[in-house]
């Protein structure tokens, strides 16, 4: 197999400690499958800025850019709270979100089943769950202009953020969701709020053209964000990809997260555009958790979520299907056998460390 660039950049907190269980994959893969992984490691975040005062130095934002697939653990932790907001260590995450145009975030809500009854919705509801949530991450109102607080000079002031959305960020964003759509379950429910937005009405529209000219095999509905929201707790079953704007999705995807569980469980990508002569995606794969200061060193965070955003890696950046389904079984398989870090912890279920987590799931593989 071709040579597969990978860029680890473990961050800060329970970060470095679920990245190590990613490296013992990766080293697994070579060794018994001639996978062919090339890793080179960055610093990003709090523990960049403590090497050289910036969230990310140019030289690793170079290799970000170089690599065929960025592996992000987490950054921040109270130590890093004063320090300027330009270099604070969510920048070194907004700046790689950026400059590598990741505008597609997918949020797979995933149900394992031996988890399923310490959901917080009824065991029925969420048993065998697979939902894809794609959140449009580079555009709308956490970005659009004017976005300012202008005081009224009557001792009143004015908040103002702009959404603001072009066709081909929608015509982008909504390719992505037809396209996973087709190696999945073959549907897609676009979500906005067209009865009181214009880019709402835009984005129905423009949806729905895309849909008539290029991906008219895939089933699409649409439905108000709202609505969506409640539906996605009533029957969250009757989804299997839900494609949104950046406000929307945010929500709606912590909103999917809670449905399965633990944070410590949850993967993510963000895709960028497919390059014209290769086809090949920016892409960067990070657990939706933070860097867990309150756990970190102990060796007791849950490894989940990173093996599963490395499984997502291995699906969407190298094409690597088969080995992803294996990993995911492997997760799942562990987890069937009663292992759980603490996070998860029920009675009657075997407590294991972060070490011991990712040996297992290396061992089911
Ligand atoms: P958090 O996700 O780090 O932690 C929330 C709670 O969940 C904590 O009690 C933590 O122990 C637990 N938790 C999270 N991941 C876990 C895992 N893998 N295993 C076991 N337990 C886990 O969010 P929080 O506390 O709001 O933020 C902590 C720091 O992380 C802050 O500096 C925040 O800015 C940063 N952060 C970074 C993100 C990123 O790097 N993408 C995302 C969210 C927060
Ligand atoms: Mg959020």
């Amino acid at each position: 197999m071709a040579t597969k660039k990978l860029l680890l950049l473990p961050g800060d907190g329970i970060g470095p400690e679920a990245m190590a269980e990613v490296a013992k994959l990766i080293d697994m893969m070579n060794t018994e499958l001639g996978a062919g992984f090339e890793t080179e490691e960055g610093l990003v975040g709090g523990s960049a800025y403590d090497a050289h005062g910036q969230a990310i130095s140019d030289a690793d934002m170079a290799k970000a850019l170089a690599a065929d697939a960025v592996l992000f653990g987490a950054v921040g932790g109270p130590k890093w709270d004063g320090i300027p907001y330009e270099v604070r260590p969510e920048a070194g995450l907004l700046r790689l979100r950026k400059e590598m145009e990741l505008f597609a975030n997918l949020r797979p809500a995933i149900c394992y089943p031996a988890l399923a009854a310490s959901s917080s919705l009824k065991q029925e509801v969420v048993e065998g769950l697979d939902i894809l949530i794609i959140r449009e991450l580079t555009g709308g109102v956490y970005f659009g202009e004017p976005k300012e607080i202008i005081d009224l000079g009557n001792g009143q002031k004015r908040g103002i953020d702009t959404q603001v959305y072009d066709t081909f960020e929608i015509e982008r964003i909504s390719g992505v969701a037809f396209e996973l759509a087709r190696t999945r379950r073959n549907k897609v429910c676009s979500m906005e709020k067209r009865n009181v937005m214009k880019s709402g009405v835009l984005w129905n529209e423009v949806v729905t053209a895309t849909h008539k000219e290029r991906y008219s095999d895939v089933e699409l509905t649409h439905m108000l964000a709202d609505a969506g929201g409640m539906q996605l707790v009533r029957w969250p079953k009757q989804f299997d990809v839900i494609v949104t704007d950046n406000l929307f999705g945010d929500m709606l995807s912590d909103v999917a997260a809670m449905l399965t569980g633990s944070l410590g469980m949850l993967p993510s990508a963000s895709l960028g555009a497919p390059d014209p002569k290769t086809g090949s995606r920016k892409a960067l794969y990070e657990p939706v958790h933070g860097s867990a200061p309150d756990i970190a060193g102990q060796g007791i965070a849950n490894p989940i979520a990173m093996i599963a955003s490395f499984a997502m890696c291995l699906r969407y950046s190298f094409n690597m299907v088969e080995e992803a389904d294996r990993l995911e079984k492997a997760i799942s398989a562990v987890l069937d056998e009663g292992c759980r870090t603490r996070d998860v912890m029920s009675e009657g279920m075997t407590e294991l460390g972060t070490g011991a987590m990712g040996d297992a799931i290396v061992e089911k593989f």
